[in-house]
């Protein structure tokens, strides 16, 4: 073979009259046929073209060079000179050609089901992941994979310099619960025993503290057996970190210091001290703990406005758990957006599809009044409203052509809808910058204060709203431990010491600071509704170590996936993992998953009770 002495990004003017060998992929091809061949040559590095004489090459290099397709991977040999054609300014080695004499095929391609051509339209996503080595020929793929080895650099160097030591943790685990589904692996040396894949490595670098190792870092693979989503893979990657002898304060400034170190070296920014925001703050006004604050369309409660209106069902709503603290979930309460100009954008056809939007969140609808150039109300509950138009109006700050959207619900409820509803009206409204957009806006917050337990919709149940090993706040901790399980008031007011960091309404890492005490841990596992045994046989091996001198600690993890995205541009996570996986969790390269044969479920004792549909 004829082994490379440059790559295809490579040679300059500089290099003319050198003799080269280059080794690639055909990308384009022109000229077959005319005694005169040009093909340009594609590495991971860049382009170079080559140029074919048939004046000069013998007639069996020639009918090579002449019956070369896209993506036939080829070797040759030959002068650098410059380019007879004229310079082509968009290449950096625009200025230069090989005038080849020696060419050998490495690789003949069949016709491939598409080209890496990012120019293109590209193929349907299932052609494109079937065929993922063709895809990720594409230099936007390429690009996309060198910004995620750089961002792992970057982040392994910042917390290298910070003391932090990357440790690997076990990926065949033991069940624990961190909120979604595991993956399951059985156990071929233990008849009836299965491994869980983690879902973090949480409880693994909890003990790492306890074990001294002081500060921990590694760039970790997490499974979680749930419905994939635009930025949530089954299988995804974790920066993940824990720190000893830290308060809340600490790790949130070793944060802030990774997050400007990384936007600096990968996207040359500087950006501003980050902003906090409580929890109740976010749902109050954003409906959602992971505001989107790059506009506006603010909630506002006007509950006590409301109360005066004529309005039935917003006085039902009001006086649904009238007697609940301020923020209970069952409390009822009437919020409202406006929305600037949507007299005009938002037609009748869009609004009457939020009425059924907020119904799909459990509310009983979504009441529309457009605000005429007047100021008068109109359309829907326009003249219920009347009394109280002068109140509404100052109170939302209500101009000529707003429209304003009200959900009267039960607090939970009312807040879940009409954070769903302004993400969709911002869509709507198309005030939603694209995804990484070139110089941000990147409007980072950390969101902290969250409640310790919310209740399981379904099964009514307390469950952690972070992870079970997060600790209450410092002022909180007392009262925790001395509330009783069943005062409902004072657990649902209890606010952990948890902290999420927000980059454009979207959740890029969680964490908290962690439960050191037995104690307070037994205590969270009572709530959860472990008894003592089950809390023993499930979390033994973190009680006793955390009874084995445990220093406070507290730790954070980022999703690298979600980061690498916003410095790409996608709003598809599947677009910065090399193999990802579908909407049902299928490699449609390799066909996984797949069945098992008898005699392998047979060795780890699994018998499968799943019967193929009847055709
Ligand atoms: P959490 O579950 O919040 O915390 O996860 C941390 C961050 O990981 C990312 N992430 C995901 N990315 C892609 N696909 C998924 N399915 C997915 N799930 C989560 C998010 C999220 O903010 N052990 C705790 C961390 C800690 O307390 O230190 C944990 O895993 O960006």
């Amino acid at each position: 073979m004829l082994v490379r002495t440059h790559t295809c990004g490579q040679l300059r003017e500089s290099d003319v009259g050198a003799t080269v060998r280059l080794n690639g992929w055909v990308n384009s091809y022109r000229g077959h046929g005319t005694g005169l061949v040009f093909i340009d040559l594609r590495d991971r590095y860049g382009l170079t073209q080559l140029v074919f004489d048939g004046e000069d090459l013998p007639g069996d290099v020639m009918e090579t060079a002449d019956h070369l397709r896209n993506e036939d991977v080829v070797a040759v040999e030959g002068t650098v000179r410059v380019r007879t054609g004229g310079e082509n300014p968009k290449l950096p080695t625009g200025k230069i050609e090989i005038e080849v004499s020696r060419l050998e095929v490495l690789n003949k391609t069949a016709n491939p089901p598409f080209l890496p051509d990012d120019l293109a339209k590209l193929p349907n996503e299932e052609l494109r992941l079937t065929h993922r080595y063709i895809d990720l020929r594409r230099p936007k793929m390429q690009k996309i994979m060198q910004a995620r080895h750089r961002l792992a650099k970057v982040t392994r160097d910042y917390f290298h310099e910070n003391g932090f030591l990357e440790v690997d943790t076990p990926i065949l685990y033991k069940s624990t619960p961190e909120g979604a589904r595991e993956f399951l692996v059985p156990s071929r040396n233990v008849p009836g025993g299965w491994y869980a894949l983690p879902q973090s490595p949480q409880l693994f670098k909890q003990i790492l503290m306890i074990a001294g190792c002081d500060r921990y870092i590694q760039l970790c693979r997490c499974f979680r057996d749930e419905d994939p989503r635009a930025d949530r893979q089954a299988e995804f990657t974790q920066v993940d970190l824990e720190m000893s002898f830290v308060r809340r304060e600490q790790v949130m400034e070793m944060m802030e210091g990774y997050i400007r170190r990384l936007w600096r070296e990968m996207a040359g920014i500087d950006i501003p001290a980050m902003s906090r925001m409580t929890y109740r703050d976010a749902m109050e006004r954003f409906g959602i703990d992971r505001p989107d604050t790059r506009y506006g369309l603010e909630i506002a409660d006007i509950s006590e406005i409301a109360s005066r209106s004529e309005v039935a069902f917003f006085k039902d709503a009001l006086a649904r758990g009238a007697e609940r603290p301020r923020f209970n979930s069952k409390r009822g309460v009437v919020k409202a957006i406006r929305v600037p100009g949507g007299a005009e954008k938002l037609t009748r056809k869009i609004t009457d599809g939020y009425n059924e939007f907020a119904r799909s969140f459990g509310a009983g609808g979504c009441a529309v009044v457009k605000v005429n150039a007047q100021g008068q109300f109109e359309t829907g509950v326009a003249k219920f409203l009347e009394g109280v138009r002068g109140d509404l109006t100052a109170a939302l700050g209500l101009t000529p052509g707003d429209t304003v959207l009200f959900v009267a619900d039960e607090y939970a409820v009312c807040t879940k809808a009409l954070g769903e509803l302004r993400q969709k009206v911002a869509r709507d409204m198309g005030v939603v910058p694209p995804p990484g957009a070139e110089g941000g806006p990147w409007n980072f917050l950390f969101v902290v204060d969250f409640p310790m337990f919310e209740r399981n919709k379904e099964t009514g149940r307390w469950v952690a709203m972070h992870h079970p090993f997060t600790a209450p706040r410092d002022d909180q901790a007392q009262t925790f431990v001395e509330a009783s399980v069943d005062d409902e008031v004072t657990i649902e007011s209890i606010v952990s010491a948890g902290y999420d960091i927000v980059l454009n309404g979207q959740e890029i890492a969680g964490g908290s600071i962690r439960i050191h005490d037995p104690k307070v841990q037994s205590k969270v596992f009572q709530l959860l509704g472990l008894t003592p045994q089950q809390a023993r046989e499930k979390f033994s091996f973190l009680l006793e170590a955390l009874s084995f001198g445990a220093p406070p600690h507290g730790g954070i993890a980022f999703g690298l996936d979600r980061l690498v995205m916003n410095f790409v541009g996608t709003d598809n996570i599947r677009d910065v993992i090399a193999f990802p996986k579908t909407q049902t969790g299928a490699d449609l390269m390799t066909r996984a998953p797949s069945a098992a044969t008898d005699e392998q479920l047979r060795e780890v004792h699994v018998r499968s009770t799943w019967t193929p549909p009847a055709t």
